[in-house]
């Protein structure tokens, strides 16, 4: 088996992307060899070695054809792509197509790749916090049973199963990471409920006007119940770095589940951040649109985890809370980064 190469799905998105151009400046993994897909045409680094593949995954041909590219067997799979959170609510039946069937199609090429090559593949499956639902407990913990209340949620959870299983047959060594809500995401608003936590940061610091689904004003006192469990792009990609480097004995031994380490903000705290860092005439660029589905399926995910399972396993946290993000974000959108 080729070493150091690695496929990754969803190539095209947030990411995928971030994660792509990460692995290729980082000195560890600087020689690898990236396989990007996604429907769309990803774009491979240019300092990398890399070749880019548009490919649609809810067909398990292009699926399985991922593994004879002649780049070599990968021996990592980062599992990213997907049909995000609204998206899979508002669309059920394509929501289960991409997030369910193409995942387990992805899962069954890599457990087949690994047979023929005679090879354990590192099976890196990025699942979220939308698994949780219903009652929980003040703070979630390794051990909080997940029963999502979304189709998206469902779909990673189903996901997660799978994973756990085809690690437990040996047919991949599959790591799933449960990731907070991340911000502040660049480009476009996405198809995510969580889309307007960056859109309320990242708009104003462009001078354009942003809608915030939660409250009808500024004074409304939902922007300071609503609880959210987030993390940094940046941090979070590192995290997927260090995900292919923990050696598999360290994991428990009933799940590969690990909630990624995050913290606690509201969108009070988001905008006071935005205020510090480009004053209140950003401020005055979000508008309150109260959307009562988009409501509904924020407030189900849990706002507060105990991250302790992770950083023991060396995963890393966002030292500082919102401000720094939003101050970072500030500089890449001044740098032309993002
Ligand atoms: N960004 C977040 O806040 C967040 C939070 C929790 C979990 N996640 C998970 O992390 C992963 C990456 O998220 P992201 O924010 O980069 O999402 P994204 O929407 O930016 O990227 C997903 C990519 O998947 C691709 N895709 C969709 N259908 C496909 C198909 N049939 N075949 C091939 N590619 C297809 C899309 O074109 C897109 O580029 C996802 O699995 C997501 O569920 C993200």
């Amino acid at each position: 088996m080729a070493q150091n190469v690695i496929l990754i799905t969803g190539a095209g998105g947030f990411l995928g992307s971030l994660l792509a151009r990460t692995l290729a400046s980082d000195p560890q993994t600087a020689d690898v060899k990236l396989i990007l897909v996604d429907v769309i045409e990803p774009k491979a680094p240019s300092n990398a070695e890399a070749l880019a593949i548009k490919a649609d995954l809810t067909d398990p041909a292009q699926a399985d054809a991922l593994f004879s590219t002649g780049f070599g067997v990968p021996d990592t799979v980062y599992c990213l792509h997907g049909i995000m959170s609204r998206g899979s609510e508002d669309n059920f039946d394509l929501g289960v197509k991409v997030n369910v069937d193409s995942v387990r199609a992805v899962l069954d090429a890599t457990r087949r790749a690994g047979q023929r090559a005679g090879t354990l593949i590192k099976f890196i499956f990025t699942s979220s916090l939308a698994v949780y639902g219903g009652p929980l407990p003040p703070v979630v913990t390794q051990d909080t049973i997940a029963t999502p209340q979304s189709a998206y949620g469902m779909a990673k959870l189903v996901d997660e199963i799978f994973v756990n299983e085809y690690t437990r047959r040996g047919f991949v060594d599959g790591r799933i990471l449960r990731l907070p809500t991340i911000v502040v995401r660049p480009g476009a608003p996405s198809a995510a409920a969580s889309s307007f936590l960056s859109g309320i940061i990242r708009e104003p610091l462009r001078g354009l006007e942003s809608t915030c689904p939660i409250g009808d004003s500024l004074a409304s006192p939902a922007l300071d119940t609503l609880a959210l469990w987030v993390a940094s792009p940046e941090t979070t990609v590192r995290n997927f770095v260090l995900a292919r480097q923990v050696p598999a004995a360290r994991f428990l031994a009933h799940t590969r589940v690990v909630c990624l380490p995050g913290f606690t903000t509201t969108v009070r705290e988001e905008i006071a951040a935005l205020e510090r860092v480009a004053g209140k005439d950003a401020v005055a660029r979000i508008r309150f649109e109260d959307d009562e589905t988009n409501r509904r399926v924020v407030s189900s995910w849990p706002a507060r985890f105990d991250n302790s399972y992770a950083l023991g396993l060396g995963f890393v946290v966002d030292e500082g809370g919102m401000v720094p993000i939003v101050e970072r974000f500030k500089q890449q959108l001044l740098a032309g980064e993002v």
